[in-house]
């Protein structure tokens, strides 16, 4: 079936290549089954494989094994017809034959030195351990298996300066350098990193640098022919999370591609630096000047209206009020998707209605210290809305991510989910404090009633349809 097809992989005749010297060359095919110089006796037959070894090289993005051997020095050499090379590996062996186009005159190359020939053709995957054997044809004795040499090889990691630029180490990664910057700010961190034409699917992965070590994933996947990827990632005002690294997930390696954790410490919105500068200094600090007085003078101006008008109207107040940030805890059942509707929402409420988030997701290590009921009992206190998020179901787009986050995050929600309910239902019954919950969802189609029915009493609101009434609620927290 292995006729001789892609014979003549390559060939050569490498020492000595001096102009006109006769010389056989060899043509290579492929050859599985027992050569037919096995089958019968041979009254002479030629001598051992004298030396051999591979190397392996890359040619257009192809590793491959240059197998390279020589020829014994004796006169039996007029008897050589051909050489056999066999490569095993895992397992699987294939056979490559290659036959001397003529016979051997000489002993030796015009130089002197031994007949040495090179077949290249074997391919090489990296971490791999290989058995190379080659026997000269016809051979001794029928029947009897014929003196070979052999050698073993074990491919080295995509690392290495020859496999990284095979095409299989490439789509692993291999040449891909991501040139991550990051920018750890209060309340974000921005990642950008450039992405790989061969992988779409990247996750980056936060640490706590306090000795829990929590460690938080947050998926990319990046749209066509993205190659400058800007990821901002939200942060509640307890977490410290830093970049830990960059995990690509390549389609040929998926969960053991490399990860790269170096990183630069990049702030492009940071003005430059201003120390060395007087006159930067001295404007900034006429600015602060300028900005206290201000200040100082709004806040006479406030006391004197309140004073004038009387306590009960602290109309003059509130426009200041509406920008402190509300602190929001969100509460939602495990079928949410977490990495899809969660966070997108939690960087909603930061983003445009430049409020404190606080999800339980973020805070497992002080969730483990107090206990669930005291935690939840304690962010009641904190929080001045209470979000109650409903399932979405129909969006398939999100499922198959989220069935990897949902993993790490299931454990607690559900249960935190009935906590929160339980903790918190007593409150419904009474008007004044039912102002601080809310429920939200993000599709009419089903609106709530994925919910426990006593939720039914707090305001609900459909995103986006209703956005303008949610933000103008939730900035009424303070009364
Ligand atoms: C293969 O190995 C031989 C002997 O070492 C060498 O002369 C030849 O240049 C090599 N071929 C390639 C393509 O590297
Ligand atoms: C064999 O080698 C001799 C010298 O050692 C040389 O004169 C002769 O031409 C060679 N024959 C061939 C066929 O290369
Ligand atoms: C890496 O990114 C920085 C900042 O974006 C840029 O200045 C630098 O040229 C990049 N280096 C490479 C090798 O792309
Ligand atoms: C991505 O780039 C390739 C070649 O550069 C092009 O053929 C393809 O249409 C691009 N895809 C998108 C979505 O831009
Ligand atoms: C990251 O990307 C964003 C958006 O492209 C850009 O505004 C910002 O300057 C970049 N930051 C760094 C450090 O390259
Ligand atoms: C973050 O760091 C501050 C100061 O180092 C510390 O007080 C706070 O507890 C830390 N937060 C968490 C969640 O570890």
């Amino acid at each position: 079936m292995n006729a001789a097809v892609w014979l003549l992989l390559s060939v050569g005749l490498n020492f000595g290549s001096s102009e006109g010297e006769a010389r056989p060359s060899i043509e290579c095919y492929e050859e599985n089954g027992p050569s037919i110089e096995l089958l019968k006796e041979h009254e002479f037959v030629p001598s051992d494989i004298s030396g051999l070894d591979a190397k392996i090289i890359e040619r257009r993005g192809k590793c491959n094994f240059n197998i390279t051997w020589s020829l014994g020095v004796d006169g039996s050499i007029i008897f050589l017809k051909a050489s056999k090379i066999c490569l095993q590996k895992e397992g699987s062996r294939s056979c490559i034959r290659c036959d001397y186009t003529e016979r051997f005159q000489n002993q030796t190359m015009l130089s002197g030195e031994k007949w040495q020939f090179y077949y290249i053709g074997f391919p090489v995957d990296e971490n791999n351990e290989y058995h190379i054997e080659v026997f000269n044809l016809p051979p001794p004795n029928p029947g009897l298996d014929p003196p070979k040499k052999h050698i073993k090889r074990f491919s080295p990691g995509c690392k290495d300066s020859v496999l990284k630029y095979c095409k299989t180490c490439i789509e692993k990664g291999s040449l891909w350098a991501p040139n991550i910057t990051v920018c750890h700010k209060k309340s974000e961190v921005v990642v950008n990193f450039t992405a790989s034409p061969f992988c779409s699917k990247y996750v980056i992965r936060l640490h706590e640098p306090d000795p829990s070590g929590d460690l938080y994933d947050h998926i990319v996947v990046t749209k066509g022919n993205d190659t400058r990827i800007s990821e901002k990632i939200l942060l509640t005002d307890q977490s410290n999370r830093t970049f830990k690294e960059l995990i690509p997930r390549f389609p040929l390696c998926e969960g053991h591609c490399p990860r790269h954790a170096e990183h630069q410490e990049l702030c492009t919105e940071e003005p430059t630096d201003v120390s060395t500068d007087f006159v930067g200094n001295y404007i900034i600090i006429c600015c602060l000047l300028a900005s206290l007085f201000l200040i100082v003078c709004m806040v006479a101006a406030l006391l004197y209206y309140k004073r004038k008008y009387g306590a009960g109207r602290n109309w003059a107040l509130s426009p200041l009020m509406q920008h402190i940030p509300a602190t929001i805890l969100v509460v939602y059942s495990q079928e949410v998707c977490f990495q899809h509707t969660v966070l997108a929402f939690a960087e909603f409420l930061h983003e445009c209605c430049h409020s404190n988030v606080i999800i339980d997701a973020w805070q497992k290590l002080r969730i483990a210290e107090m206990g669930p009921v005291q935690w939840l009992a304690t962010q009641k206190e904190i929080a001045d809305k209470i979000i109650f998020l409903s399932e979405n179901n129909a969006n398939p787009a999100c499922d198959s991510t989220c069935r990897t986050t949902v993993d790490s995050h299931s454990g607690n929600s559900e249960c935190m989910f009935n906590f929160a309910f339980n903790l918190f239902c007593s409150d419904w019954k009474n008007q004044s404090s039912l102002h601080k919950y809310m429920v939200v969802s993000f599709s009419e189609k089903n609106p709530t009633n994925s919910l426990p029915s006593p939720l039914n009493i707090c305001p609900k609101y459909v995103l986006m349809k209703d956005i303008d009434s949610f933000c103008r609620d939730l900035s009424q927290h303070k009364v």
